[in-house]
């Protein structure tokens, strides 16, 4: 698999092209000129890739849905080189965050930065140094890909001889279907044209809304795999994703978004410790009809001959779980272990009802 965008941490381009989604509503090309610059040198990069403060956005009333406020004031601080989830319920409101950077959507409030560049003061220039994948998809269905990332590269200005249609196709496993008109391909094969159509331009910021719904198991390990490898090679990657075990295994840091706020964010690692929760399942030797008395200071549920007893790791040592067992004359015939994860930290978070503070 090939590496796509700049090597060894070199600083990005500072292209300031034109700003054309082709799944904008408005298909209205930006045709005005590339105002291309040189490059800024590395330490002039800005240490947030993306910078939101006071974020807020309120869908208007149309027909007779009301007024919604989606986003209700967001704070969000993205460092530069990360791998950062956005993770919460359905209508939490990560589309629409996406969406506005993506300016796809206009903000009711707040302000908002790409790579350094307000969107507020410089569209254009903020626009180009991100590439976002739509949680909606949309394409022409009779282009081919090939022709879908040339036409979306010479939307961006980028030079032909820059183009790296080829090595996008290769790395999101479409090169054989290079040809193909996009209406033949599978939903999970669209899903990953959008993806290296988002990076035609080689953004520094890349942002993938739910990239890999829908998308096979093998594949999805690949597009992960590719993600990394941008990652590696200096790409910002922002995602959405439902599944919980991938954000655990592929984000550095995470946001988990309610109700149109951030309700945690933090990293992987902390965001893991924050529950101080572990699961001890063991397996006894004799049924058990009331929680034994030496296991009182724990919470234990039985069914059976099986014990689950949960500690919290930071206080209580396992060998004090142990011993309570032995301690109640139990022979432990099989034991096991379970960490709190992720999900457990997002129900936790997200189960927490709306707050009634003006249009839902
Ligand atoms: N165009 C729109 N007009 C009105 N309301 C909208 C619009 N788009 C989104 N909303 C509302 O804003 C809220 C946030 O939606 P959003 O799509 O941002 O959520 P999400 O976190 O991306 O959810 P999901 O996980 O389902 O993709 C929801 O209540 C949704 O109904
Ligand atoms: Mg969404």
């Amino acid at each position: 698999m090939y590496a796509i965008g700049p090597a060894g941490g070199q600083p990005f381009r500072d292209r300031h092209f034109g700003p054309v989604f082709m799944d904008r509503p408005d298909p209205m090309p930006d045709t005005r000129a590339p105002d291309t610059h040189t490059a800024p040198p590395a330490d002039t990069q800005p240490s947030l890739a993306i910078e939101l403060r006071g974020l807020t956005k309120t869908y208007k009333a149309s027909g007779k849905a009301p007024a919604k406020l989606a986003l209700k004031g967001i704070d969000l601080a993205i460092p530069r080189g990360s791998v950062y989830g956005l993770l919460g319920p359905n209508g939490a409101g990560k589309s629409t965050m996406i969406n506005i950077l993506a300016g796809l959507v206009t903000k009711s409030g707040g302000t908002a930065k790409i790579w350094g560049i307000d969107i507020d003061q410089d569209p254009r220039a903020a626009r180009a140094a991100i590439g976002v994948v739509p949680q909606e998809l949309n394409m022409d269905p009779f282009f081919t890909p090939r022709e879908l990332l040339d036409l979306q590269a010479g939307l961006y200005g980028v030079p032909k001889r820059e183009r790296q249609t080829e090595r996008l196709l290769e790395a999101v496993g479409l090169k054989d279907k290079a040809n193909a008109y996009a209406r033949t391909l599978s939903g999970g094969m669209r899903r990953r044209l959008m993806v290296a159509k988002a990076m035609v331009h080689t953004p520094p910021v890349l942002v993938l809304d739910e990239p890999t719904a829908g998308v096979d198991v093998e594949l999805r390990q690949s597009l992960w795999a590719h993600v990394r490898e941008l990652n590696r090679a200096g790409t910002t990657v922002v995602l959405t994703t439902h599944y919980l075990e991938e954000a655990q295994e592929l984000c550095d840091s995470i946001a988990i978004v309610n109700h149109g706020q951030v309700v945690a964010c933090d990293s992987t690692d902390r965001l893991l410790r924050t529950l101080d929760r572990k699961d001890l399942v063991a397996v006894v030797d004799q049924d058990l009809t009331e929680v034994p008395a030496t296991l009182a200071g724990f919470e234990v549920t039985l069914k059976g001959r099986q014990l689950t007893v949960q500690y919290p790791p930071s206080q209580v040592k396992v060998g004090e779980v142990l011993n309570a067992i032995a301690a109640a004359g139990l022979t432990i015939v099989d034991l096991s272990t379970k960490e709190s994860d992720l999900e457990d930290i997002f129900l936790q978070l997200t189960r927490a009802p709306a707050a009634v503070d003006g249009p839902r």
